[in-house]
């Protein structure tokens, strides 16, 4: 691996269409931080691209249910998400956006070389067009009955409910899921890679010649090969996107899996006129950050296009990562089930480092892996502020106390002494072994163990008992739990870099470098010092019960939202429904009736009289709220005793499925006393 002069670190571009989460994180961003900061400091030659992925039907349909342009939705996102990225010290070369200039024209050349090199095959087919819409519509965006199992709400592209994958022309009464309305069949024209043409090409390139990829990678690369390829659409019918750059091909846009890749280039010739040297010079080694549901397009469909274009190399690797759950389920943006990252910021000021921390100490490298917060906050606790924090506080402290603030010059040494010192070159190195592998969650365990060595040291020799008696041996101990400092302070710097900054401010120690770490000089005699600052802080029970409440929420909502409505009772005759008497009325007085939760005693003056009802709806509403508001009762509702007092009616309330109630009332004011019919 040490033939190549430099590497380009590219980072899957997410979606501008919400938010990012610590699923993005975990499996993508902080790996590939992590590992650029890494080879910075060692003095290579890297850099980290990364951007926001703008085209793609999902963000027209955002667009349209918001009544905005698919500009203002990627404008709003791209920008939330940039700041996410920056505040977690992700540490982009570049970060840049797919609907920049420099982009279309970067992508429209890409599909033009291709086009002209003979890459594509042209293909007429029909597909499902939404005349309402005026557009033709993607496999996903169109719903209707599974011809396996019969249940109604399938997917075009899938059944989930029987699992069963389907094309859009299997569905039993389709329906578009833009307009509502049922889809009709137009011929349309498209360009494909033809992948089936590659596939000898990729077996040798990825069987054979990268069997160092992740095994979950090469697994994946492996089954996909062993189906057959097949060729791939790369264009679109739509009106968001990269045009199609040639003549006929009006209406059509890059399909935005083929303009994505394209989009880590762009931003590298957006970053610097040297981009060539980054993406075709064989001695470039290119590494690809992504999470898994990508790996056949970054190691088969990229790759291809790539290697039909002509001059560009290929990737070296890509160290694709598993999923991260939440507390046992699934993140979802569209269920809301996620710890999004700028909730975070506000919810954990300046504990960056802490869910850096924890998500890869938890990374899903191999597996699926589950973030709680019951984690997050033992590994916070147990972890950075008890090992961590304590053991570099520790050793500034008692510098300060014992020597003012000076480094103390080594005296003699005892085996324990030369045993710890020893170890730690060795630490550096298993460290090093594991980042070059991609192992992140193992190589930052190694980094932890510097701290408990360091910890254990002070522990066993007990410096704070030997100062009066032997301040000579003190002065050897502080030196050796002064160089373990440093080296975290280089050590940390991937993983945790405002902490490792924090480190080193407080060592005054300069700039950084890896090649430093596993020195036991450091930190020379006399060397001042500043003071201590605290790295960590314990997180308390209540700031992660408050967490747990909000997903509690969350799921409650979900959960109410699909249940089904109750089905309709038997029917009524007029006469029947006549027979209530329903009036609107005003509020004049409400209280709670004492010793109970759920129950208010409320005044309403119904026109007719002013009368006393109680009603169950103390949990939703302060008394105090309901005074002057309008209310619907059932006046002839015959009167009955409840906790003593009697109550003449009712009011009528909705209830939605998860319990929660509200006032069925008038959207204007109304006279007291008018009937409800
Ligand atoms: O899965 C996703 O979120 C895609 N937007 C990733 C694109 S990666 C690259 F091709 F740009
Ligand atoms: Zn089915």
């Amino acid at each position: 691996m040490n033939n190549f002069k430099r590497t380009l670190v590219t980072t899957a571009l997410p979606y501008a269409n919400g938010p990012v989460h610590i699923g993005h994180l975990a499996g993508v961003y902080v790996p590939a931080d992590i590992y650029v900061r890494y080879l910075r400091l060692k003095g290579e030659d890297v850099l980290l691209i990364g951007g926001s992925d703008e085209h793609g039907v999902p963000i027209t349909l955002k667009a349209r249910k918001e009544g905005v342009s698919p500009q203002d939705v990627v404008d709003k996102y791209h920008q939330l998400i940039k700041d996410s990225f920056e505040k977690f010290g992700i540490s982009f070369d570049i970060y840049s956006r797919t609907t920049n200039k420099i982009h279309h024209k970067t992508a429209s050349e890409f599909f033009k070389k291709l086009y002209d090199n003979g890459a594509f095959i042209e293909k007429e087919t029909d597909q499902y067009y939404d005349e309402e819409a005026g557009t033709f519509l993607a496999d996903r965006y169109i719903t209707g009955t599974c011809p396996h199992c019969n249940s109604t709400g399938a997917y075009g592209d899938q059944c989930e409910s029987c699992g069963t994958s389907l094309n859009a022309t299997d569905l039993i009464n389709p329906k578009s899921m833009v307009s509502g309305s049922t889809p009709v069949m137009r011929k349309t024209k498209h360009w494909y890679l033809p992948l089936d043409q590659h596939q000898s090409f990729l077996e040798k390139w990825i069987l054979e010649e990268h069997k160092e990829w992740k095994p979950n990678v090469y697994g994946q690369c492996k089954s996909w090969l062993d189906l057959g390829l097949q060729p791939r659409a790369v264009s679109r019918d739509l009106d968001w996107g990269v045009p199609v750059p040639i003549e006929g091909a009006e209406g059509k846009v890059l399909y935005v899996w083929f303009d994505a890749p394209i989009g880590y280039i762009s931003a590298t010739r957006e970053l610097t006129p040297e981009w060539e040297k980054y993406w075709k010079d064989p001695e470039t080694r290119l590494i690809h950050f992504i999470g898994k549901d990508n790996i056949v397009f970054h190691c088969i469909v990229f790759p291809t296009m790539l290697k039909a274009e002509g001059s560009f190399i290929l990737p070296d690797n890509v160290p694709a990562n598993e999923f991260l759950n939440l507390e046992g389920d699934k993140i979802s943006t569209s269920r809301n089930w996620a710890v999004w990252l700028h909730e975070y910021l506000v919810d954990f000021e300046d504990k960056q480092d802490v869910l850096r921390y924890v998500l890869t100490a938890n990374a899903p490298e191999t597996k699926d892996n589950d973030f709680t917060w019951k984690d997050f906050q033992a590994r916070n606790n147990n972890e950075l502020v008890a090992i961590l924090g304590n053991f570099v506080n520790r050793a500034v402290v008692l510098t300060h106390k014992y020597y003012e603030g000076k480094v103390p010059l080594m005296g003699e040494t005892e085996p324990f002494d030369v045993q710890t010192l020893e170890s730690i070159p060795a630490i550096i190195s298993s460290v090093e072994k594991n980042l070059d592998q991609f192992k992140f969650r193992e190589a930052l365990r190694e980094a932890m163990n510097l701290a408990r060595l360091g910890n254990k040291y002070l522990a066993d020799t007990e410096p704070w008992k030997l100062q009066k008696t032997n301040p000579e041996r003190v002065k050897t101990i502080m030196n050796i739990s002064l160089q373990i400092t440093a080296n975290l302070a280089i050590v940390m710097e991937p993983f945790l870099p405002f902490t490792a900054q924090k480190m080193r401010n407080m060592l005054n120690m300069q700039q950084a470098v890896w090649s430093d770490c596993g020195k036991t000089e450091l930190l020379k005699p006399a060397h001042a010092i500043n003071e201590a600052k605290l790295l960590f802080e314990k997180i308390e029970d209540e700031k992660i019960q408050e967490q747990l409440d909000r997903l509690a929420r969350t799921k409650t909502s979900n959960e109410a939202e699909n249940k089904e409505a109750e089905p309709a009772k038997a029917d009524v005759s007029f006469d029947e429904f006549s027979k209530m008497d329903m009036r609107v009325g005003t509020i004049l007085e409400a209280e709670r009736v004492p010793k109970t939760k759920k129950l208010l005693k409320i005044k309403v003056d119904t026109g007719i009289d002013k009368r006393t009802v109680v009603s169950g709806i103390a949990e939703f509403f302060e008394p105090e709220q309901l005074v002057g508001r309008q209310v619907c009762i059932l006046v002839n509702l015959a009167a009955r005793k409840i906790k003593g007092i009697e109550s003449q009616g009712m009011i009528l309330m909705a209830e939605d499925a998860d319990g929660r109630l509200d006032f069925v009332a008038p959207g204007t004011k109304i006279k007291p006393g008018s009937q409800i019919r």
